[in-house]
């Protein structure tokens, strides 16, 4: 039986302020740079592959400032040596031509370690606020994939044209390319039924909010078979609000914390403007269709995935969520450094050992001699 590469780790970057939950509650994290210098500094050292930025232009849920994720991204690539950052890009303020070019030449500057995260609007205030315009749900992701397409069509084709609806090309060269092969990476998020055709199709990575592993397990076979069809090879990362702490209770308990002292008005109006993207999907399978008031304390469900508890049992649902073919691990923190040092320490040297001994086990019995 073929091995089975080991699961990968990204943690969100704390690029927009008020932390990952919608609450008072203490967080001993911070957006400034010289936080996440430090932080991507201990997430490289303790085992994490990838960090993920994000793109706000206004406050969505009492996420106040702002830094921008292709800057931020890149500056936080200048200070890491193995970390790879995923910038954040929103099709409709970025076009693909520029968004293109100007990765490349991080790609160029970072020795391959851009990555780039599309993602297709929720909140339409935003939009508004910047003067551009709202396609409607699934017309979004019509964009996006377009958008995915010419990005990857510039980056590894020369004399490259596409006459989509939203953008067109003709006879363009891109030079230099990316120096990353076959491309930069593109990852996309959303869990519509839009949002998993554009991943089986398109994308090289689709991210999904938290869920359980049986929920999760149905959107893997939901997407694997359809990017099957397409004859296209989509990889699975999935979002969790870690708490890991010596003990079940003490995890438990600062859940609770972080619930009871959740921001009430933010939640609500978090939720609110989630109406217009998972909700909003005619089928109503979006990021948000089902969420309630206590998983949008947590912006994208990631208390659903129920990585709370010891460590031991964190990594036994970690592998469990590999074995529904889950890739990648998408975590939020309530005070980012020092609990991704506990992640290192405590919880990673125990995934590697549940990974290796299900290898040993499956892998086949040695041949008679
Ligand atoms: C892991 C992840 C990261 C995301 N990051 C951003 C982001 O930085 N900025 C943003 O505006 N939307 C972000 N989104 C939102 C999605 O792109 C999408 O608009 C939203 O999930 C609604 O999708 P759906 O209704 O199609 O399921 C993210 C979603 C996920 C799952």
């Amino acid at each position: 039986m073929a091995q089975r590469s080991e699961l990968k780790f990204a943690y969100w970057v704390p690029n927009v302020s008020g932390g990952l939950v919608v609450s008072q509650i203490e967080q001993r994290t911070d957006w400034s740079y010289d936080y996440n210098v430090r932080l991507a500094q201990a997430a490289e050292k303790n085992g994490f592959d990838y960090a993920l930025t994000q793109i706000r232009f206004t406050a969505g849920y009492g996420a106040e400032n702002q830094h921008e994720s292709v800057s931020f991204s890149h500056a936080l690539l200048a200070k890491t040596t193995k970390l790879k950052v995923i910038a954040a890009i929103l099709p409709g303020p970025w076009k693909p031509a520029l968004a293109a070019k100007q990765l490349a030449t991080i790609d160029y500057l970072t020795e391959g370690r851009i990555a780039v995260n599309v993602v297709s609007g929720w909140f339409k205030g935003e939009f508004d606020a910047i003067g551009e315009e709202w396609p409607e749900h699934d017309e979004r992701y019509v964009r996006s994939e377009e958008f995915i397409r010419s990005i990857q069509g510039i980056w590894t084709q020369d004399h490259f044209s596409f006459d989509g609806k939203y953008y067109q090309f003709k006879d363009y060269t891109l030079k230099p390319k990316p120096i990353q092969k076959p491309s930069i990476e593109v990852f996309q998020g959303g869990s519509s039924r839009a949002a998993r055709d554009m991943a089986s199709r398109v994308s090289d990575w689709y991210f999904t909010n938290g869920n359980t592993v049986e929920e999760i397990k149905k959107q893997v076979d939901d997407i694997r078979a359809k990017a099957k069809e397409n004859n296209h090879h989509v990889k699975i990362g999935v979002n969790a609000f870690i708490i890991a702490r010596d003990t079940e209770q003490e995890a438990k308990a600062v859940l609770q914390d972080i619930i009871d002292q959740a921001n009430v008005e933010a939640v609500n109006a978090f939720g609110d403007a989630t109406r217009e993207a998972g909700a909003a999907s005619k089928e109503g399978e979006g990021n948000w269709a089902k969420s309630s008031f206590e998983d949008l304390v947590q912006y994208n469900d990631g208390f659903k995935t129920n990585l709370i508890g010891t460590p031991q049992q964190i990594a036994e649902r970690i592998v469990a969520l590999k074995n529904v073919g889950v890739d990648l691990i998408l975590s939020g923190f309530l005070h980012f450094i020092e609990e991704v040092e506990y992640f290192g320490q405590h919880i990673l040297p125990r995934v590697r050992e549940i990974e290796q001994a299900a290898e040993i086990k499956d892998a086949p019995a040695p041949a008679d001699v």
